[in-house]
C-alpha cells in the first residue's frame, strides 16, 4: 500500500532529504520541484510538501499516514498521533533571549514574545513566573529591538539571526530536532509499510553516524 507523507517544506525538507534518500526513497523529483507541492511518481510513496503547522492538520484528518516535523512544532500543538522516530535532523534548540541589557531578574512583569505561546507558557510556569506573552508570527528577533517585548523565546539553530542582530542567549530551553510522526488509524491499516519505513530509516542513521 502506498504510503502518503507529509514533509515540512524549507529547512526541514531539506535537512532530511539526505536521510530519505539513504534510507532507499528516490528524491529526485522534489530537490527539482519548483513550486510543486504533490509528488506521486512513486508508487511506495507520495509526498507533499506542507507548512509545519499544517502537517499536523493533515495527520489528524488523515489526509496523509505520516507526518516528518520538528518537535518544536509537535511540541506547541500538543500532538496526539504517534511520534515514531527521532530522526534527528534539524537539530536546534529553544532559548530565552534579548538584547544585552535585558535583566532577567526584572521585578516588572516580563513582556516575552514568540511563535510558540504554548511552550514559552510551559516554560515559565515551571520556573515559577507570570509573564506576558504576544504571539508573533515571524522574525520575532525584532521584538526585543523595538521595544515590542523584553525578550524572546525562540528557535536558535546556528545562532546567527541572533548575532546579527545584537541578541544574546539568557536561557537554553528544550533541544529539538524532525520527528516521524503516524496517525494512529494508518499504523494500524500499514502496519508493515510503517514499520519497514521507519527500520529503513534507522538503518540510514546508522550508516550516517
Ligand atoms: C528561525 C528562527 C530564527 C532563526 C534561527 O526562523 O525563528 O529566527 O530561524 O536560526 P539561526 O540560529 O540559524 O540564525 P526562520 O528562518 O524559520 O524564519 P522566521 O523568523 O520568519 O520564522
Amino acid at each position: 500500500m502506498t504510503l502518503k507523507i507529509a514533509l515540512t517544506k524549507g529547512r526541514t525538507e531539506k535537512q532530511v532529504l539526505p536521510l530519505l534518500e539513504a534510507s532507499g526513497i528516490d528524491c529526485s523529483a522534489i530537490r527539482n520541484k519548483g513550486r510543486q507541492l504533490i509528488f506521486n511518481e512513486d508508487p511506495d510513496f507520495h509526498f507533499i510538501l506542507a507548512k509545519g503547522p499544517d502537517v499536523a492538520t493533515y495527520l489528524d484528518r488523515s489526509a496523509v499516514d505520516i507526518g516528518i516535523v520538528g518537535s518544536d512544532i509537535l511540541a506547541e500543538q500538543q500532538n496526539t498521533q504517534y511520534d515514531m522516530l527521532d530522526l534527528k535532523t534539524g537539530q536546534c534548540r529553544f532559548a530565552l533571549a534579548s538584547t544585552p541589557d535585558f535583566n532577567p531578574n526584572q521585578t516588572k512583569r516580563k513582556i516575552i514574545a514568540t511563535k510558540y505561546p504554548n511552550i514559552t507558557q510551559s516554560y515559565f510556569e515551571r520556573i515559577g513566573e507570570d509573564v506576558e506573552i504576544i504571539k508573533i508570527e515571524g522574525s520575532v528577533e525584532l521584538a526585543p529591538l523595538v521595544g515590542l517585548a523584553d525578550a524572546i523565546v525562540d528557535l536558535v539553530e546556528t545562532g546567527s539571526t541572533l548575532r546579527e542582530n545584537n541578541l544574546r542567549i539568557y536561557t537554553e530551553l528544550q533541544p529539538i530536532s524532525t520527528h516521524l510522526v503516524v496517525n494512529r488509524l494508518a499504523l494500524k491499516q500499514k502496519r508493515s509499510e510503517i514499520f519497514q519505513l521507519s527500520a529503513n530509516l534507522k538503518r540510514a542513521q546508522q550508516l550516517e553516524v
